[in-house]
């Protein structure tokens, strides 16, 4: 047991030199990237450094400060005060793993990704993938359009064409209205409400539903609390005008009115991996069943960064969704191409998020997050998140036409299984080393492989 112990040590002690002289001859160089607007030196390497090495570095690269050092190695927000404030019945907080994802190179800049997320290999996928796409293609993103929607219900009206008639006639009163009475401070900064449309809804009933849309650019905000007051704040003016009763207001999580895309360009991929991934994507294109899994890992890749920055994920996740079965079949939401020796990627989705306002700028995390991720406005942020869940998809989907998810997943997974089995921080190198072993020799491990090497080694303890 003890002879276990000392060979670990002193591994683990060889590794920690080696890690100790990286981070050190990473912070000589950093200071002349981080000039040129690089983080490859933060980059390389980064993934084998320890976490007080990661925290000199970041601190070094200026991406992180000594209170948010200070601040996270305290856990974290302890405050319950914040909580209390946020939501109801409050008894503490629910604490995620932060991590960050490395080498993501997105028009032209360089971002180190912070995500918040308990999964294994997620952020070890996003990095492997972002450091494929870096050395061997590109990564480029764009938002088309920029207004977000808020819907005012009107059940039933007794003529559809007189009424969408008498609200178009009145429409630039409306927004004018909305705009100086509620939508000011977007105003100020060249946003606001911008149109109204009507839409007809058949009930199945043989009578039609009317259902206004407020289309407004949030600027910097995600805008779900302003949209909903501007709905809100036209129902009287609208009932007035037409003499009908307004049912409900309420924003939409389907912005297919303000899409985030994101495109990843391959060069000189292996066509075997290329035609395997197009035969991927064209599966989740065309089987809901495989679509669904496949969002999912999208997903992997933009809820843990949605979370850290303080958004909204179940809006996002809602638009996303929505989006994905806009044509009545739930689809895939990213698709793969090979185009000659290319592998192209696309993914295009409504991702509404902010920078300002919420939880954004209340929840210290969420604020040193967008600090360390340095994005200048809410566009930019939907960019990388879209960046984010493109290159995870791939990095999946790579995966998955390849050695399979089980080979990298569980190797990172071991540890889980380790802490889950109960061993102690004494048996852990142990019992890891015994299951990446078995992990070797079967293609799979379990939870029970993790009791029985523990079992095993416990009385192997006692025989000696
Ligand atoms: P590997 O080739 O064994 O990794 O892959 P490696 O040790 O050679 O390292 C390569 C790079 O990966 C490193 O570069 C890091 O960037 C990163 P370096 O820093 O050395 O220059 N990396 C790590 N970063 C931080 N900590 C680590 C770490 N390890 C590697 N410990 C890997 C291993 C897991 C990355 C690979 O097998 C992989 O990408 N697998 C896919 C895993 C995945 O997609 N997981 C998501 C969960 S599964 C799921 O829910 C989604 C799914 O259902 C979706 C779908 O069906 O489409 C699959």
């Amino acid at each position: 047991m003890d002879l276990i112990n000392d060979k670990s040590l002193a591994g683990a002690l060889t590794s920690k030199t080696e890690a100790i002289k990286m981070a050190l001859g990473k912070i000589s160089t950093i200071e002349n990237e981080v000039q040129q607007n690089s983080l490859e030196f933060l980059f390389k390497g980064f993934s084998k450094l320890e976490r007080e090495q990661r925290f000199a570095v970041l601190k070094e690269a200026g991406l992180l400060t000594a209170e948010d050092v200070a601040f996270l190695n305290r856990g974290g927000l302890k405050d319950n005060s914040l909580g209390e404030k946020l939501i109801e019945n409050a008894i503490g907080y629910f604490q995620l793993p932060l991590g960050v994802a490395t080498n993501f190179h997105v028009d032209g800049k360089d971002y180190l990704i912070p995500m918040a997320v308990e999964e294994t290999s997620i952020i070890a996928a996003a990095s492997k993938t972002a450091k494929w796409i870096r050395e061997s293609g590109s990564l480029t993103t764009r938002v088309l359009g920029k207004d977000i929607i808020g819907q005012i219900q009107l059940a039933r009206v007794r003529s559809f064409d007189e009424f969408a008639q008498k609200v178009l006639a009145r429409k630039n009163e409306l927004i004018e209205q909305a705009n100086i009475e509620v939508a000011f401070g977007l105003v100020k900064r060249g946003g606001g409400v911008a149109d109204i449309t009507v839409r007809r809804i058949e009930r199945g009933d043989g009578d039609s539903m009317a259902v206004i849309h407020v289309y407004m650019d949030a600027v910097d905000a995600m805008g779900a609390n302003i949209i909903n007051q501007v709905c809100e704040f036209l129902k009287q003016p609208i009932q007035e005008i037409t003499g009908e009763k307004v049912t409900m207001c309420i924003l939409s999580n389907l912005v297919d009115s303000k899409l985030t895309e994101a495109t990843v360009v391959l060069e000189n991929v292996d066509p075997e991996l290329a035609e395997k991934i197009e035969e991927a994507s064209l599966f989740a294109q065309q089987d809901p069943y495989r679509a669904a899994t496949n969002n999912k890992g999208v997903l992997n890749g933009i809820d843990p960064v949605v979370i850290a920055t303080g958004n909204d994920w179940r809006a996002v996740e809602a638009g996303i969704h929505a989006y994905a079965a806009r044509d009545g079949q739930y689809r895939s939401i990213t698709k793969w191409q090979r185009d000659g020796a290319k592998l192209v990627g696309v993914f295009k989705a409504p991702l509404i998020v902010g920078t300002v306002g919420g939880v954004t700028v209340l929840h210290p995390t969420a604020s040193m997050c967008l600090r360390m991720l340095n994005v200048q406005n809410a566009s930019e942020l939907s960019r990388v998140i879209s960046a984010v869940g493109l290159v995870q998809n791939l990095g999946a989907l790579k995966a998955l036409t390849t050695v399979g998810i089980i080979e990298g997943h569980m190797k990172l997974h071991i540890k889980n299984l380790t802490m889950a089995a109960g061993a102690s921080e004494k048996e852990i190198p142990y019992v890891q080393k015994k299951l990446e072993e078995i992990l070797t020799l079967k293609k799979r491990i379990s939870h029970s492989h993790a009791i029985e090497v523990l079992k095993e080694l416990r009385s192997s303890f006692h025989q000696n």
